[in-house]
């Protein structure tokens, strides 16, 4: 991989959230807010905080509202103003710092992940670049899970996937990576494979939505075929490009929440909540009368 900054990030938003039916039917999966937030708004602010200039968002044509999140509200933010609601407006206003731009391309059809990250190619180049999946919402403990992994690719030039160790029984719901590690205690990936059942997973690393990829990604893309429930995989690419290409497992620091499973949203939910000053206390009491 070639060093180049990772300027870009790309949020594929174009899935049809089939686990969160009926909530999902006409409102993004990824405008579920945990608490009082969006969940892309958490992705959006963790890929700026590592430093991201351009969001791109694969977006179809059912999902704008994630659009219309981002774009400036004028009338909005007057009437904040005038209704002295100072601390809102600024959070409206601030919602992207102005050095940051955005793009969009839409995903006619969800054909999978993979195919989601290939129609971000014209925007993207072929320079290195980050992907986030907002339903996989990262709470970490300092600095932010993609920070964590741009710092790492900034002292090794090499692009990386986020991994957590998951219950061997859940294999057959993750891309599982088998790693090698070097001298240094880095793991670099060795393979890849989407969805593998418990007795074939060659470990138990599951990968999570964040990755640092590089152009050549989109190459590869284009010749992989559907997979794993007839999609296009991402995962299917990446064991392409570890053919040629060096790629590290990044087991992140932090708490990874699956909220695109109810579990996991309400779990995100609880601690979130728990999190906010003003409703910590009353939901803890709450809490108590309940167990
Ligand atoms: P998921 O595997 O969670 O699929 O996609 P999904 O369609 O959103 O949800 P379920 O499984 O039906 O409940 C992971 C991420 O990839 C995006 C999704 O929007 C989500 O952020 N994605 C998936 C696309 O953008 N396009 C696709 O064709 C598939």
């Amino acid at each position: 991989m070639k060093y180049a900054p990772v300027r870009k990030a790309v949020f594929p938003v174009a899935g049809l959230g089939t686990r969160f039916l009926p909530a999902t039917k006409s409102i993004p999966k990824e405008m579920l807010p945990i608490v009082d937030k969006p969940l892309i708004q958490y992705a959006v602010e963790e890929a700026v905080e590592a430093g991201i200039e351009t969001l791109v968002f694969v977006v179809n044509h059912k999902k704008m509202a994630i659009l219309e999140h981002f774009d400036e509200d004028a009338d909005l933010q007057s009437h904040l103003l005038v209704q002295g609601k100072h601390d809102l407006h600024a959070q409206i206003r601030d919602i992207i710092p102005s050095s940051v731009s955005t793009a969009h391309v839409i995903q006619e059809e969800a054909l999978g992940l993979g195919h989601a990250v290939w129609c971000a190619k014209s925007l993207v180049g072929d320079e290195p670049f980050a992907v986030l999946l907002a339903d996989d919402l990262i709470r970490s403990p300092a600095t932010g899970c993609l920070k964590q992994m741009v710092d790492a690719y900034r002292a090794t030039g090499v692009g990386s996937i986020g991994v957590e160790k998951i219950p061997a029984a859940m294999t057959d719901r993750y891309g599982i990576v088998s790693v090698q590690a070097d001298a240094k205690g880095r793991d670099y990936i060795h393979a890849i494979v989407e969805k593998p059942a418990p007795d074939v997973a060659p470990s138990r690393l599951g990968v999570v939505g964040r990755y640092i990829l590089p152009g050549e990604i989109f190459g590869l893309l284009e010749s992989v075929r559907a997979g794993v429930g007839g999609e296009i995989q991402l995962t299917d690419a990446i064991a392409a490009l570890l053919e040629n290409e060096q790629l590290l497992a990044h087991a992140f620091e932090g708490i990874r929440y699956d909220c695109g499973s109810r579990q996991g949203f309400i779990r995100a939910t609880v601690d979130y909540a728990l999190g906010h000053d003003d409703l910590r206390d009353s939901l803890l009491e709450y809490f108590a009368t309940l167990v």
